[in-house]
């Protein structure tokens, strides 16, 4: 099914906010087959990284967050780190339309349909959802997705697991309608995309003023592994000891390795998945975008009590999980200095408001 208004815009020049910038890798990078040289200034960085007091986690362990939910609003989140590079080469190979694909709240798609509209370009995302026959209305990302004008086109979890090729078939489509497609895919998760979190953690040790300290553990949702890609293999990079968890909110640990190393294979290196990243697995609870009462509450007690919102779908997920395993394993966690990246989704606590309210009793 295809929903939303398709308005019919002029290609825009693109504005001067958005100029493509220099982008100067960092030297520990040098080795890599693919290091871009120009990237758009989407994102606001650099993002606040300030020592955090959160519930459950006690001053045993001295807890660190990096507040990647304030990249921007409407391009808030990850995604727009990866954006920066990915929409750059869809501007200079000449693309005026972009075509993404993501769950029916996917941030992704939202980022790059507000991105794309912002740089003048058409947008198509698929979304995968259980009824690809009912309209799913306005809320939460979707409502941006729609705002911005995008093309959504709703496919079943069968359809979806063919994504890559759905969206090949369309852009072809589109070049024979004389169109000029540029095709990201889920999560922006490639090796170009992957460069968001290269540069991310250039920006976390990157320490002038010498206040951010080393960090012994970094933790943070997986979604679709373009930011475990690039985060990890730059810790390795950069010669650092921090230890990178990822926290599985969906599919199999081996998928994600998998999709892991075909991103590191991209890049040119020979290190793997399975020695950089400590994907950590038992916490996706009831699957991909569903949520438990204990998740919801865990969500409202931060908010609560840190004033950090985080949300339904993956950084909640990644926090009940560092939380558990700090409950399971407190002799191993004393001492350690370790950053919760926060990678936004905030529009996603929309899409749950209903859920959210029932956990109120708990707290009034
Ligand atoms: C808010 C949020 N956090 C984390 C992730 C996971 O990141 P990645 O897809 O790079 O694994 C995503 C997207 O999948 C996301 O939207």
């Amino acid at each position: 099914m295809l929903i939303g208004v398709q308005p019919s815009i002029k290609q825009l020049p693109v504005l001067l906010m958005f100029k493509p910038r220099q982008y100067y890798a960092p030297q520990w990078s040098a080795g890599l087959s693919i290091v871009p040289r120009s990237r758009l200034a989407l994102a606001v960085t650099p993002t606040p990284l300030y020592r955090w007091r959160a519930p459950v986690i006690d001053d045993s362990v001295e807890l660190w967050i990096k507040r990647d939910d304030l990249t921007g609003s409407t391009l808030s989140g990850n995604k727009v780190r990866k954006l920066e590079f990915l929409l750059y080469e869809a501007l200079k190979q000449g693309s005026d339309t972009i075509i993404t694909c993501g769950g029916l709240q996917s941030n992704h798609a939202r980022a790059t349909a507000v991105a794309a509209r912002q740089l003048g370009m058409h947008s198509h995302i698929f979304l995968g959802t259980n009824d690809p026959d009912t309209d799913p209305g306005w809320n939460g990302n979707l409502m941006l997705d729609r705002l911005a004008g995008a093309a959504i086109h709703l496919i079943p979890p069968d359809i979806y697991e063919d994504r890559e090729r759905v969206m090949n078939d369309l852009a072809a489509d589109l070049v024979r309608a004389g169109k000029k497609p540029y095709v990201i895919p889920e999560g922006g998760s490639n090796a170009l995309g992957s460069w968001g979190y290269i540069d991310a953690w250039r920006e976390i040790i990157e320490n002038d003023a010498g206040e951010i300290p080393d960090f012994d553990d970094i933790v943070f949702a997986c979604g679709s592994g373009g930011t475990p890609a690039g985060l990890a293999l730059a810790v390795r990079m950069s010669g650092k000891q921090t230890r990178v968890h990822a926290v599985n909110v969906s599919d199999h640990p081996d998928t994600f390795h998998m999709r892991i190393n075909r991103i590191l294979d991209d890049l040119g290196t020979e290190e793997r998945s399975e020695k950089l990243v400590d994907l950590v697995d038992g916490y996706s609870g009831r699957g991909y975008a569903l949520s438990r009462p204990e998740e919801l509450r865990l969500l409202r007690d931060v908010a609560g009590t840190t004033g950090v919102i985080l949300d339904p779908v993956y950084t909640i997920k990644a926090f009940y999980g560092l939380c558990e395993e700090f409950r399971k394993n407190r002799d191993r966690f004393a001492g350690r200095r370790i950053l919760f990246l926060h990678t936004g989704g905030l529009f996603g606590v929309y899409a749950k408001l209903n859920e959210l309210v029932e956990t109120v009793d708990d707290y009034q």
